[in-house]
């Protein structure tokens, strides 16, 4: 099995909407109403006990780490039982860790279909990873019952269509996005600049849906849950707090528009505005729905 986040490097972000600071300062805008406060340094200030030693707190999909850093960064005090499937990514994390001179974090390999954990937790922080998961039913239902009393599930998850399979309305919305970029910020547009794209440009170059199967092939388990976790998050658990952060045509258009020269040049960072700003008015008028989404929960009883 393939897992792009368990490689000799670090999993590359740079060319993915995720990459950018724009991108980053508007996602945290959403969940935390300041972009410079992200969702981590939102939760540990809105519902995270920081100078209680004996709190326990539970990183799924922990892969470079950066959960468990923020967390020691912010003076959470307790112990930190940090967890991926992917030991290369787990073990660069436990190095930073070390370096820093972090303790009272315990570092785990574990695949959330199979592995248990010993409860209680009075935090379990999942970043990106419970969309991984084939059997989320029986892995929600662990977690629920592995929460401490008043303990929270705080998640940032992909909520959006099993392996990427677009309806068409999505599709569309993407294509007429891109188009009004301007050419020199698309691929394959030679050497024509100050224009968007004509017909046959457009005709040429366009966004498709990528076959299950090639999503398989790249990895098995991309995308697995997404529409699996909508439904079960709310019938499993009581939602506290639910902030969508888009994603539904951006986190489509790598390939087709530079995020990687979003940061040093500010046309590209002016034109990725214009684009975060469309998927918001989608959204926002209801013609699509968030596939990212910030979650903070606790255990419902008897289900
Ligand atoms: C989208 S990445 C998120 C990584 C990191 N939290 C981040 O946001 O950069 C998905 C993570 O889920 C992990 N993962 C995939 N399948 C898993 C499984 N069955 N059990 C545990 N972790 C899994 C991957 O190794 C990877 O670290």
């Amino acid at each position: 099995m393939v897992n792009p986040w368990d490689q000799d490097e670090s999993y590359d972000y740079s060319d993915l909407w995720l990459g950018t600071k724009t991108v980053s300062r508007h996602i945290n805008h959403k969940i935390s109403g300041n972009e410079s406060v992200n969702w981590v340094e939102y939760a540990l200030a809105a519902y995270i006990v920081r100078d209680d030693p004996h709190k326990r707190c539970l990183v799924l999909g922990a892969s470079e780490g950066h959960v468990e850093r923020t967390l020691r960064k912010g003076e959470y005090s307790g112990y930190i039982l940090s967890t991926d499937i992917a030991d290369r990514a787990l073990k660069r994390a436990r190095e930073r860790s070390c370096a820093l001179g972090y303790s009272n974090i315990e570092y785990r390999v574990a695949d959330l279909n199979i592995d248990r954990f010993d409860g209680p937790f009075d935090y379990i922080i999942a970043e990106g990873v419970l969309h991984h998961i084939e059997r989320t039913e029986e892995c929600l239902t662990h977690l629920r019952d592995i929460l401490a009393p008043g303990g929270l599930l705080i998640a940032v998850e992909f909520e959006g269509p099993f392996r990427f399979q677009l309806t068409e309305p999505q599709v569309r919305w993407i294509n007429a996005a891109l188009s009004i970029v301007p050419l020199e910020f698309r691929p394959l547009s030679g050497n024509v600049s100050g224009v968007p794209a004509d017909i046959e440009y457009m005709q040429r170059v366009h966004y498709v849906v990528a076959s299950e199967e090639s999503v398989r092939n790249i990895d098995p388990s991309e995308a697995a849950a997404g529409p699996r976790l909508k439904l079960l998050m709310p019938a499993i658990f009581n939602i506290v707090e639910r902030k969508g952060f888009g994603g539904t045509l951006l986190s489509y258009m790598s390939g087709h528009f530079p995020f990687d020269q979003a940061n040093a040049d500010a046309r590209v960072d002016r034109w990725l505005q214009v684009l975060l700003d469309i998927e918001d008015a989608v959204i926002e008028t209801g013609l699509l729905e968030d596939e990212f989404v910030f979650y903070v929960a606790n255990a419902k009883c008897g289900v």
